[in-house]
């Protein structure tokens, strides 16, 4: 038996999330050290409460989770966590920020269970939200061709030139995905749909999806109704709808949880893991191996 196993949950939220702290209490954590109103500026401090405290061979033992509700402000603390790591005297990371990293994840293993990704024509609809971004990078790196949707073509532009930098062999096309006629040409000879629109707005109607013979699966990241996509339920897991494998929120957010969890877990294998929406999708795929 070693020492406790004690997870750091910084959250830059004034109240942190209840959500990610029940992950971690159900995913094997001892000890869970929550911490709200986080700022890049204390994180510093609270990394080195981290690493100094115990001995280089409990390190394992401790790990840091960065939640909130807030991407941007999560990924700024997870960079100034690494940044403060040095030599041996670090602890394992992940970011989870807005549970954006695993719902991307388990959004992109649904349609990797179907589908070849590697030059598949994939739209995600709403492509410019944490979610959403997220979801193009994962899929940039599988060789998918994917189409970033957005209400604006510009706003669009600018993720795929952001995520190029990032991913430079990325295949990526920004599409206005404003009205109907714009969101039937986004879809149009797609063999995957991804809508990971804000919830409560409905992308993409039953009937469009119908008329688009191309479409293999359809993934709805919005349990709020209305759905993202017309014609499906929440629940759907593989749900064949007119010929189409249907996903809904609930039925990927099962595989997110168990991602998260797993995620969680492998935080304490180590004291070298670095957690980001890469690193989790590999895990995801691990497991669906298994
Ligand atoms: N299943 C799960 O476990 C889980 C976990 C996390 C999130 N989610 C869900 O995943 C989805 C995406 O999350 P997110 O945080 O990335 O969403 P978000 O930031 O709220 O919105 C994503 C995109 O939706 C588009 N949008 C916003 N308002 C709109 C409107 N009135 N009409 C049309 N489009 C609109 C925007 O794109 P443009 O401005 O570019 O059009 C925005 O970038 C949400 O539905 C969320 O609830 C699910």
């Amino acid at each position: 038996m070693g020492k406790p196993k004690i997870l750091l949950q910084l959250d830059p939220d004034r109240q942190a999330s209840v959500f990610d702290a029940v992950v971690a209490i159900d995913a094997g954590v001892d000890q869970l050290l929550v911490r709200n109103a986080v700022e890049v500026a204390h994180v510093r401090d609270l990394v080195f409460g981290a690493i100094f405290t115990r001995g280089l061979e409990d390190l394992p033992r401790t790990a840091i989770f960065v939640g909130g509700s807030n991407v941007a402000q999560g990924e700024s603390i997870f960079e100034e966590v690494k940044r403060t790591f040095f030599g041996p005297m670090r602890v394992s990371v992940m970011l989870d920020a807005n549970g954006a990293n695993t719902t991307a994840a388990a959004a992109v293993l649904a349609a990797a269970r179907h589908i070849p990704l590697r030059n598949a024509i994939v739209t995600v609809l709403a492509g410019t939200g944490p979610v959403g971004q997220r979801v193009v990078r994962l899929l940039a790196r599988e060789g998918a061709k994917t189409r970033v949707g957005s209400r604006s073509k510009d706003k669009a532009q600018h993720v795929c030139d952001t995520l190029t930098s990032v991913v430079p062999a990325a295949m990526l096309e920004a599409v206005a995905a404003s009205t109907p006629e714009e969101t039937a040409a986004a879809i149009d000879g797609a063999h995957v749909v991804i809508a990971a629109g804000a919830a409560g707005i409905e992308l993409l109607s039953a009937e469009q999806r119908i008329a688009t013979p191309t479409l293999r699966v359809a993934i709805d990241l919005n349990a709020v109704p209305p759905l993202g996509i017309g014609g499906m339920k929440a629940t759907d897991k593989a749900q064949d709808r007119d010929g189409c494998v249907c996903y809904g929120a609930i039925g990927v957010g099962r595989t997110k949880m168990k991602i998260h969890k797993a995620a969680l877990r492998r935080l304490f294998e180590t004291n070298d893991q670095v957690m980001d929406a890469e690193e989790i999708f590999a895990l995801g795929r691990l497991l669906e191996s298994e």
